[in-house]
């Protein structure tokens, strides 16, 4: 996709960091010398094809996370607003403040500090025929079973047909607004479910090891090694 299609990307950093367990939310814990945050809008901003960034934040935190961009020269934020109670509610807020010519949008979770430019431009790569929406993926290396509430195994999921998604991922804008208008939006973990319930065509590409979710204290030392291999 060339350089004419305004790309917009939403960082979500709303959640509150229940399983990390510390006095900030996981977005505002140091990492480094900054905020958790600070590293994925950074590499978002230094990316040639982001053309503009909203950042989706705390309730409270708006006027901290301005400040932040600030500090870092991340000029392509926009706006800093406040999130909602579920990850499709901030993502909902956030796209809202997307402009209207942007044609591509790609959301990202904060969480995921380590935001190679790399994964950024395969993502984008593969709208050039005609997705809907793209996400990157990493094949499993564990075998995943199906169980019910008992712990009794109902299924062995075939493990070949399986992927663990991350973000960035990137939608047609019209199409992800068109989505996250359901009524239902709450129960989709990911915005690809959602886009995939009203029929969009979402494909994957190789996601990266290093993009990593911090959900708890290992993780975040762990992804700071990464950052400074
Ligand atoms: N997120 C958000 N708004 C919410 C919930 C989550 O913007 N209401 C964001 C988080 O800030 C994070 C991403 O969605 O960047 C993925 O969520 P997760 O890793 O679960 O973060 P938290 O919800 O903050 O963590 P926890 O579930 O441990 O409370
Ligand atoms: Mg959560």
């Amino acid at each position: 996709m060339g350089d004419a299609v305004a790309v917009w990307a939403v960082v979500v950093a709303a959640g509150s960091g229940e399983r990390l367990g510390a006095e900030h939310p996981k977005a505002f814990v140091a990492f480094g010398d900054d905020p958790l945050v600070a590293a994925s809008v950074g590499a978002l901003d230094e990316h040639p094809a982001v053309d503009g960034i909203v950042l989706v934040v705390p309730e409270g935190w708006e006027e901290r996370a301005t400040f932040m961009c600030d500090e870092i020269g991340a000029g392509k934020v926009a706006v800093a607003v406040a999130g909602g109670p579920t990850r499709s509610d901030s993502v909902a807020l956030g796209v809202a403040e997307v402009p209207d010519d942007a044609a591509l949008i790609l959301v990202h979770d904060a969480a995921r500090p380590i935001l190679p430019a790399e994964l950024v431009d395969r993502v984008l790569a593969a709208f050039a025929d005609g997705a809907d929406g793209v996400v990157p993926a990493l094949e499993l290396a564990d075998t995943v079973k199906r169980v019910d509430a008992t712990g009794r195994v109902v299924e062995t999921l075939p493990r070949t047909e399986l992927r663990a998604v991350q973000t960035p991922q990137a939608f047609r804008a019209d199409v992800l607004r068109r989505a996250l208008a359901a009524p239902d939006r709450a129960s989709g973990t990911d915005c690809a479910s959602l886009v995939e319930r009203i029929g969009g065509d979402v494909r994957v590409v190789a996601g990266d090891a290093r993009c990593l979710k911090v959900t708890t204290r290992a993780d975040l030392e762990r992804a700071l090694e990464l950052r400074s291999a």
